[in-house]
């Protein structure tokens, strides 16, 4: 195998592999102070009535926002609405910015 094919391998297999936005924390950042502080606090931290978002891992985060999207979380729906307003993009940027946050 050349390296031409070798490459074209590579590329080919990280479009079988998906999704490889990583997410951008600071779109993330403007995301969350217009859709998400409200309820979870600007630093992410909830309070009684709403969880502690801070921290998470992005796998968990992403999840989380799939569940409520898709139906399995019903918890609460307010969430539930927030979370279906969001496209793949925006959870991953949301993802990344939460993660970074100190718990
Ligand atoms: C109207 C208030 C409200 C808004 C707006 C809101 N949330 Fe929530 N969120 C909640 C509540 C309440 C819960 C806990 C519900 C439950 O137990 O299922 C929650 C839960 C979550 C969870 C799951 C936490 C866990 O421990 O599993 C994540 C992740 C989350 N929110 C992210 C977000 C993001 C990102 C946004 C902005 C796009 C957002 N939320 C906007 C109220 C809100």
């Amino acid at each position: 195998m050349n390296k031409l094919s070798i490459l074209a391998l590579a590329s080919a297999l990280a479009l079988i592999t998906g999704p490889s936005y990583a997410g951008d924390a600071a779109a993330g950042k403007t995301k969350a102070e217009a859709a998400c502080v409200d309820c979870h606090g600007d630093d992410g931290k909830g309070d009684d009535e709403n969880s502690a978002i801070a921290g998470m891992s992005v796998a968990d985060f992403t999840k989380a926002i799939t569940e409520y999207q898709n139906g399995t979380r019903t918890k609460d729906a307010k969430m539930a609405k927030a979370a279906k307003k969001l496209t793949p993009a925006d959870v991953a940027d949301l993802a990344a910015y939460y993660a970074k946050l100190p718990k």
